[in-house]
């Protein structure tokens, strides 16, 4: 697997944006962000070759759904093949901003978490504000949307949101950004609340949000 998203960062290296999957620990990291008690309705935007989405799907609950958005054909097709078995999967070889559509398509009305490992910084402005919006309208009040990223550039555009909280994981190569941004409209008191980077280097794992 892990050669194939190679292979897909040579043919397109700006879209698929690293030469390896995330690691284990980041992957752990991100799941530890979610509450999996409960049937859930998780989007994934650019799962890649699925090393998050095969740890969410081993978390969430058998009622629970996880829609991938994956926007290289390749990749897409492994995805379908490997998640033949599961119906809670749903890929989807396509933008992330089709998320409308699909969730409405599928009858869902809204989702419990979003994650994104897509390559946000390289979004044209107006595309990544458009995502950013169909994203928040997308989540259910209290949702959340998570990303990991290199850059913490995303923060900046993501105003919508009315609070993120990052920190800097090492444990990664190369290190990333991970941001929750919340979901909270009937927040009193207005504006963005924002919690400052940290980085999680030996604290890695230790003190997650909730571990299922
Ligand atoms: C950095 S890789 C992350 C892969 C995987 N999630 C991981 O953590 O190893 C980014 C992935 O996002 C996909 N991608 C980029 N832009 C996308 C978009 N607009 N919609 C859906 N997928 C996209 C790429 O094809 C690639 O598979």
């Amino acid at each position: 697997m892990s050669t194939l998203f190679f292979k897909r960062f040579l043919k397109r290296p700006f879209q698929i944006a690293s030469i390896v999957p995330s690691s284990k620990a980041l992957v752990e990291r991100v799941a530890s962000k979610m509450d999996f008690t409960q049937p859930r309705v998780i989007a994934e935007y650019g799962p890649g070759e699925g090393v998050h989405s095969r740890e969410i799907a081993r978390r969430m609950t058998p009622d629970s759904h996880l829609l991938l958005f994956e926007l290289d054909a390749a990749l897409a097709r492994a995805l379908e093949r490997q998640f033949a078995g599961d119906r809670r999967v749903h890929v989807i070889h396509g933008d992330a901003a089709s998320l409308p559509y699909e969730l409405k398509r599928r009858g869902f009305a809204s989702c419990d978490y979003i994650l994104s490992g897509i390559p946000f910084s390289i979004l044209k402005i107006e595309k990544k504000r458009a995502l950013l919006r169909k994203t928040y309208d997308a989540l259910k009040p209290d949702g959340k949307f998570i990303i990991y990223q290199v850059t913490n550039e995303l923060k900046q555009h993501a105003t919508v949101f009315q609070r993120d909280e990052s920190e800097y994981f090492l444990q990664n190569i190369p290190p990333m950004f991970i941001t929750v941004f919340h979901k909270t409209p009937s927040a009193q008191g207005g504006g963005r609340k924002s919690t400052k980077s940290k980085s999680r280097s030996r604290l890695a794992g230790v003190g997650a949000e909730r571990s299922a």
